[in-house]
């Protein structure tokens, strides 16, 4: 069949025969995100017209101020997987404790998200995106403890634009492809085959606001990539993660949010910022690293633990974690 006439549900219905029999069947739970996710899109595609706009009076654990969309999208996401069958735990960057699923006996599964990702820029008509991965459950049962695991364990990572159109791309360890919504079918038809990031590009994202207070190894790496002797680097920053690090996938390049004086540990969150795109950007042939380690290494403590990250074509990765070691 030619690849314009692939949904995403025959695509991972032939997928999984390639994992099935040591990862069981998580195909479940990706169509459930896929479902909500053309929700969630619906939604953002008409935020300016109904009353969804704007900031809810809550604050999130991070403090950061939810907009109403955050809740929209979180409220949705839980209530579809807690109805799924196959998840017995979630943890959400929306939510301070772990969400267990007590309905059905829960599931063989374990679910960690950031409903809504670039919140700050949903008023302003900017990209935004949902950052999902999956787990088994550890053997031991213990659903809560299995949302800590290391990110080599993923079975399944995948996060959602809603941009210019709304586009699904997930890796379940044997590649990364993506979908996009025809709206007028409402399905995700295979868009982007095997997606590959190049070994380098001409693009770094970083917020250079907080240059005054980078480690001397971050300004020394920084500066080099400005005058880099072979190619032209060009500076992006959206401010919305999924849609800097979906740019760098296609076009090659290297986002970073680092740690600083101020933030030690840097931005972005472990579980479902950091760890999600870590395995979809390995399986795409790029490279994830804190500056040290490699980030599917780390073993999380925290469900909001945040980490510096530094995450795109390997070139830029590697380099990184030279003049890190050279400079502090
Ligand atoms: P979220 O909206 O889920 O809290 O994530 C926002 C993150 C990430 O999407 C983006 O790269 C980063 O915040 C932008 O941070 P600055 O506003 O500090 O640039
Ligand atoms: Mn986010
Ligand atoms: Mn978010």
């Amino acid at each position: 069949m030619k690849d314009s006439f692939i949904n995403l549900s025959s695509f991972m219905a032939s997928e999984k025969t390639k994992y099935i029999s040591d990862k069981g069947d998580f195909t479940p739970i990706l169509e459930k995100i896929a479902f909500a996710s053309k929700i969630i899109s619906r939604q953002v595609n008409k935020a300016g017209l109904v009353n969804i706009l704007g900031a809810a009076s809550t604050h999130n654990i991070h403090g950061e101020t939810q907009q109403k969309l955050d809740l929209y999208s979180n409220e949705l996401l839980i209530d579809i997987l807690k109805s799924s069958g196959y998840v017995c735990a979630m943890a959400s960057e929306e939510n301070d404790d772990a969400i267990e699923v007590k309905e059905r006996n829960g599931g063989d599964y374990v679910v960690v998200f950031d409903p809504l990702d670039g919140s700050s820029n949903i008023d302003v008509n900017v990209s935004i995106g949902t950052i999902f991965g999956i787990y088994k459950k550890i053997d031991s049962g213990d659903c809560v403890a299995s949302l800590l695991q290391q990110g080599k364990n993923l079975v399944c990572a995948g996060y959602v634009i809603y941009g210019s159109s709304t586009l699904f791309v997930y890796s379940a360890g044997y590649g990364v492809n993506g979908f996009t919504l025809d709206q007028s079918l409402g399905e995700f038809i295979l868009s982007h085959k095997n997606i590959t990031i190049p070994e380098y590009g001409k693009i770094y994202s970083i917020n250079e606001s907080n240059y005054n207070r980078w480690q001397q190894g971050i300004k020394e790496y920084v500066n080099f990539i400005k005058s880099h002797p072979e190619r032209q680097y060009t500076a992006r920053w959206i401010g919305s993660f999924v849609a800097d690090f979906h740019r760098n996938m296609i076009k090659g390049g290297v986002f970073l949010y680092t740690e600083d004086s101020k933030n030690t540990n840097g931005k972005l969150r472990l579980l479902y910022e950091a760890n999600p795109m870590a395995f979809i950007v390995e399986q795409a042939n790029g490279a994830a690293t804190n500056g040290k380690e490699r980030i599917l290494d780390i073993k999380p403590t925290g469900l909001h633990q945040r980490v510096p990250l530094i995450i795109g074509s390997k070139y830029e990765v590697e380099l990184y974690k030279q003049y890190r070691e050279k400079y502090g």
